[in-house]
């Protein structure tokens, strides 16, 4: 495909600086190398890419957004779309394990105390440690302030009780950000946010969680019986814990829909390789329209989907947070869905071939579900863009 880095048109510039394209090399050549072999066994046997994540960790191509004041290379989330694009195309099961503690640290990285980010983040870039994300519950997914978890108050201390599912890297993970009700009778304004350390005394993980596709990703269910945390834990203010979800889930969205680009851009180079060398009526299938259209397709729809989240990442990186919502969630939804089309019809391309497992596309078509589900469905950014549209918020 055309490389877009270098273009320019009306003043905006996505040419990359020399650095920018060494990391994203360097996230290439891993991908390449490292991820790409073990995809398929880690995929079959649903295994924890361990070994990978320390890999990754020690190349520094993990926790690229905490900040230099605590140990990191704070690096702008345009920077952190570069690497994801790469991890992805190689394995978004393997790339969401690398890259899920950009979700499990974004509520301390974005609302943390000084004390509290001192206390979290530095020991993410010493060690291959991983945190999660604890937002979604059996009964409450998209409708984030019917979530039941509890969070009562006992002197310096809350009382958490409740369950957790769905919850990438929880399995691993030391720590997780855990959203529950400080004021159950209080809707959303009664939600606040702890950081938990998987290790206390009434943390339970209930299951790994077998999944369609990313099966190289922990997805685990957790139950909280009596846990006590301490009060320093809670980020910010009793019930900011929605606001701190939403605006960390505006940050986040757009490397998920890098990863979805990730996935696409895999699937249509399979697709390509196979459309120039598979014969029939004595053409190769790329020179008949139906498949050179879809081949088209793919590629077009591909590149708006990558300059979506580069422009949502653009606006997160200068201040633009709240505006960012809107494009954020054009940038997730656009590219799930482009996703999910994209590996159908690779799979379409390779007709027989793409649909049995000797081939690596029915894998990307599994894959690329996930983006229209996780960190918010396609129906959930279809809700928060019309919103965005009919009664913009500040
Ligand atoms: N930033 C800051 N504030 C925001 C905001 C944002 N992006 N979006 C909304 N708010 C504020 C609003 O301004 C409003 O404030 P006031 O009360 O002061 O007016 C308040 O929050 C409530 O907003 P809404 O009326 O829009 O709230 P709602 O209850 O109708 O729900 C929703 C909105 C968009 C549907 C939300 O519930 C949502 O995003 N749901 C999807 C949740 C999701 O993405 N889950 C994925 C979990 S993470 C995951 O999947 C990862 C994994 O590990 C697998």
């Amino acid at each position: 495909m055309v490389a877009i880095d270098e273009s320019t048109a009306a003043g905006v510039s996505f040419a990359l600086t020399e650095e920018q394209k060494e990391l994203r090399a360097l996230a290439r050549a891993f991908a390449e190398r490292e991820i790409r072999p073990r995809e398929a066994e880690c995929d079959a046997d649903m295994r924890h890419p361990a070994e990978l994540i320390a890999q990754a960790h020690e190349l520094g191509l993990m926790n690229l957004h905490v900040p230099p004041e605590h140990g990191g290379v704070g690096l702008s989330a345009f920077d952190g779309l570069l690497v994801g694009e790469e991890l992805y195309r190689g394995c978004s099961g393997i790339g969401t394990s690398i890259t899920a503690n950009g979700l499990g640290a974004g509520p301390v990285i974005l609302f943390g105390s000084a004390e509290q980010k001192a206390r979290w983040l530095p020991p993410l870039v010493e060690e291959p440690i991983l945190c999660s994300f604890a937002l979604s519950e059996p009964g409450a997914g998209s409708d984030v302030a019917a979530l039941r978890t509890t969070a009562a108050r006992e002197g310096d201390d809350y009382v958490l009780n409740g369950s957790k599912t769905f919850i990438t890297n929880a399995g691993h993970a030391e720590w997780t950000v855990v959203f529950a009700k400080t004021d159950p009778a209080g809707g959303r304004r009664g939600i606040s946010a702890f950081v938990v350390e998987m290790s206390s005394p009434g943390v339970t993980i209930e299951k790994h969680l077998e999944k369609m596709g990313q099966r190289a990703t922990d997805t685990s269910a957790f139950a909280l019986q009596n846990v006590r945390v301490p009060a320093e834990n809670r980020l910010a203010e009793e019930g900011d814990g929605f606001k701190i979800a939403m605006a960390t889930l505006d940050f986040t969205r757009p490397g998920t829909a890098i990863g979805a680009v990730g996935v696409a851009q895999a699937a249509y180079e399979h697709a390509l390789e196979y459309a120039k060398e598979r014969v029939t009526f004595d053409l190769p299938i790329a020179m008949h329209q139906a498949v050179g259209f879809m081949i088209a397709d793919m590629a077009t729809e591909i590149q708006a989907s990558r300059l979506l989240g580069w422009q949502a990442a653009w606006m997160l990186d200068n201040g633009m947070g709240r505006e960012a919502t809107l494009y954020s969630s054009f940038a997730k939804r656009f590219a799930a869905d482009t996703a999910m089309k994209v590996t159908t019809d690779a799979v379409q391309v390779l007709g027989g071939y793409g649909y049995i497992k000797e081939y690596p596309v029915e894998k990307l078509m599994r894959d690329a579900k996930l983006f229209q589900i996780y960190e918010g469905t396609s129906q959930i950014q279809r809700l928060v863009i019309a919103r965005e549209i009919f009664a913009p918020r500040g």
